[in-house]
């Protein structure tokens, strides 16, 4: 009965979440809790010059004005963690006069209300000796570096000569693509409630990275990291805008230190625009040299990204190119643009969403040029191996991917040429793009035990920001323990239990769900062990591996009546508790011997209104191959998370900054526009069979990120079916189709 893997099993914090149970940072207080806002410098760069606050302390109410002229010197000893830039220094709070970005946190107000901390945040005079900050990407002052981290995606790579043989091709692109800057804009805006007890500090803080924020604040305070707690048990979204510890953290923190108050400290909605990260732009050149026969022969991929001038945020833009498509010739270039802003991070399949936009584009242009349908030009491009590493795939279906899709979408009714397919007076068009995100893996610990009753318990300090990890960790402990699922009881989301990766990167349920699995089997082997040794046992002396896990009891396989439940197992070991930690891994060689890659294809219809120009998606159809899916309602609900993130890409989703400042100037959900369920039409994920032996002991790759990536393209390149037109910056609004 029990193979809860593999079953579209409902979330089993439902419940909590719509009672309104589940609480997230900002729900939690502390007796005696004061509030602090954050005030935010209003000038782009330079110093301040004076901050008068002795008025404002007269006032009933505020508690404290703190700022660099009287904050605490801080430790902030050095601590880079998996998702920190490896170059570069994190923005310092309160240390100094110097103000490096628009909104940098200058001053915080703490009060005994929230509404006397706002007023008192407004009030505050802050004088300023402002510089003209440098915040355009085409900008003369400001000039592209070589990323110093010269690691995996970051390196310059080639194989062949791109550059040569380009000039010698029958059949040439060469085109420059621009996209702009995105917010990760979640729901759930970033809280921390900051508590000190003597040198100890607990935050109940938004994190998709509990025991990351517990280092960076120990090492920012220069204590050991078992004096700092973080407690994170729910995320309300957050798209990698949560995997670091902005200022913020460290801000309520220091509020809390200086008023021997707990703090709570809510940023506002404009406030996640100025210090929490965001999609760097970046500007693209992709040159594509065909033979007559539309195969590839050479493939130029040159990205420039922004970063801020304190720190060097990489990501991997340009990476896919080498394994996508068979191709002799290959150059790739990444370069970063310094600029006096905050530093960019991690959002919605970074790299591979924005570097595929460019590569996918440009597919398409060929397929123009030579008159192929763009799908039919993918599958004659159809690499055997990666040939950017001379590896095989682990597995790589994109070929199931392409077939699924396309059938599910009807793709072989389009008509080719651009301006050709009508509804009424609206002009169809049909696009399609491939998509691809990295396995990644990394070590992860978890915890099992049994307790009174005959409860699993399952700790990990891994998060749930909307991919339903409580649900899915659930199901790979029942599986293992041939447990009903109300038997388990999944815990995540403190720095207490035992260590994982960050919660981003598509890498949850393979590198958590690896611990799981290994914690559950190490509890397994344990009480086969006392069970097996225990002359008053009924299982005495039977050989582990005859032992059969099932319907929540223990037995020799195939005898049915001498069986165990969990609670008669605790309850026979003299009621001692039986734990077990485990660390996932898999074979660490691994990377050295097969390509790890999730792979995809998109398919979208949007109509252009011929007169206005607007852009609506009907439908978007997806296929997805990503190894074993363990719960495909997660999956799936996952999958059009990213398709709808993948349309605000393309259509909506635009931080405008003020040349002047560097000012985000829509910094808010009225002019930050993303879709809404009028926006989107219909989605339809599909999920391709895929077996992978190699990539990890759960044979799964994760999905939350590749369904963002294609989509753009896709919709970008539907636009020029439609309109005759090829909009190579995003986001595609209605100026771009009324530009000549
Ligand atoms: Mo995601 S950008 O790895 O949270």
């Amino acid at each position: 009965m029990n193979a809860p893997i593999g079953t579209g099993e409902k979330r089993v914090e439902a419940r909590d979440k719509v009672t309104g149970q589940a609480q997230y940072a900002a729900d939690f207080n502390q007796p005696g809790q004061a509030y602090a806002v954050i005030v935010g410098s209003t000038i782009g760069f330079g110093h301040i010059t004076s901050i008068d606050s002795n008025e404002l302390l007269q006032l009933p109410g505020i508690v404290a004005v703190i700022s660099h002229e009287n904050a605490p010197r801080l430790a902030y000893g050095p601590h880079k963690g998996f998702i920190d830039p490896a170059v570069g220094e994190r923005l310092h709070v309160f240390q100094d006069d110097a103000v490096r970005f628009f909104g940098q946190p200058v001053a915080v107000v703490v009060a005994d209300t929230l509404d006397c901390a706002e007023r008192g945040a407004l009030a505050l005079r802050i004088h300023y000796a402002a510089q003209q900050p440098v915040v355009a990407m085409h900008d003369a002052r400001a000039e592209a570096v070589v990323p110093q981290a010269q690691s995996g995606g970051q390196a310059d790579r080639f194989r062949g000569d791109a550059d040569v043989e380009l000039a010698r091709a029958p059949v040439r692109i060469d085109a420059q693509y621009v996209i702009t800057r995105e917010n990760h804009t979640p729901i759930e805006v970033h809280a921390t409630v900051a508590q000190w007890k003597g040198d100890r500090l607990t935050l109940w803080s938004k994190s998709q990275y509990v025991v990351n924020e517990q280092a960076e604040l120990a090492a920012v305070f220069g204590l050991p990291a078992e004096n700092v707690r973080v407690i994170c048990p729910f995320i309300g979204g957050a798209f990698g805008t949560s995997l670091r510890s902005w200022p913020h953290v460290t801000v309520a923190a220091i509020a809390a230190k200086q008023t021997q108050r707990p703090v709570k400290l809510v940023l506002s909605r404009r406030q996640t625009f100025h210090m929490t990260g965001h999609r760097p732009r970046t500007t693209q050149r992709i040159a594509l040299g065909a033979m007559p026969d539309g195969r590839l022969h050479c493939l130029i991929h040159e990205g420039t990204g922004e970063t801020s001038r304190h720190e060097e945020f990489t990501e991997a833009l340009t990476s896919a190119t080498h394994y996508m498509y068979a191709c002799p010739n290959v150059r790739t270039a990444y370069r970063l643009l310094p600029l006096d802003v905050g530093t960019p991070t991690y959002m919605r399949a970074p790299g591979e969403a924005s570097g595929i936009f460019a590569l996918e584009s440009a597919m398409d242009e060929l397929a123009y040029q030579l008159s192929l349908d763009p799908l039919e030009l993918r599958l004659r491009n159809e690499p055997k191996i990666d040939e950017g590493t001379n590896l095989p795939f682990s597995s790589r279906s994109m070929i199931e991917c392409y077939e699924l899709g396309s059938k599910r979408f009807g793709w072989s009714q389009r008509k080719f040429a651009p301006g050709s397919m009508r509804d009424g007076r609206l002009l169809l068009g049909w696009g399609m793009a491939s998509a691809t995100y990295p396995v990644f893996f990394a070590p992860a610990s978890a915890c099992a035990r049994i307790v009174g009753d005959g409860t699993i318990e399952v700790e990990a300090a891994t998060s749930d920001m909307g991919p339903g990890t409580y649900t899915s960790m659930t199901q790979v402990a029942a599986e293992v323990l041939g447990v009903p699922m109300t038997q388990v009881r999944f815990r995540l989301g403190t720095s207490d239990y035992p260590p994982t990766p960050p919660h981003g990167g598509s890498m949850t349920m393979a590198s958590v769900g690896s611990a799981v699995r290994a914690a559950c089997l190490a509890l397994q082997d344990q009480i086969a062990k006392r069970l097996t040794a225990n002359r008053s046992s009924p299982l005495f002396g039977v050989p582990p591996d005859e032992l059969e896990w099932s319907d929540g009891r223990i037995r020799r396989r195939g005898q049915g009546d001498a069986a165990l439940s969990y609670r008669e197992v605790l309850a026979k070991s003299g009621g001692k508790p039986m734990e077990a930690v485990a660390t996932g891994s898999r074979d660490p060689s691994i990377v050295e011997k097969y390509s790890m890659h999730a792979f995809g294809a998109v398919f979208v219809e949007i109509t252009v209104d011929p007169d206005v120009r607007t852009v609506s998606v009907r439908r978007v159809v997806g296929a997805y191959a990503a190894g074993r899916i363990v719960n495909p309602r997660l999956a799936r609900s996952q999958c059009i998370g990213g398709m709808v993130g993948g349309i605000g890409m393309a259509l909506m989703e635009s931080t405008s900054l003020d040349p002047r400042d560097g000012r985000p100037v829509n910094a808010h959900m009225a002019d930050y526009l993303v879709p809404v369920n009028l926006d989107i039409g219909t989605l339809e994920p599909h999920l391709v069979d895929e077996e992978d032996p190699y990539v990890n002991p759960l044979g799964v790759k994760g999905i939350g990120e590749i369904a963002l990536v294609g989509v753009a393209p896709a919709i970008a390149n539907a636009v020029f079916h439609a309109t005759g037109k090829r909009v190579r910056h995003l986001p595609i609004r209605i100026e771009s189709l009324l530009e000549e």
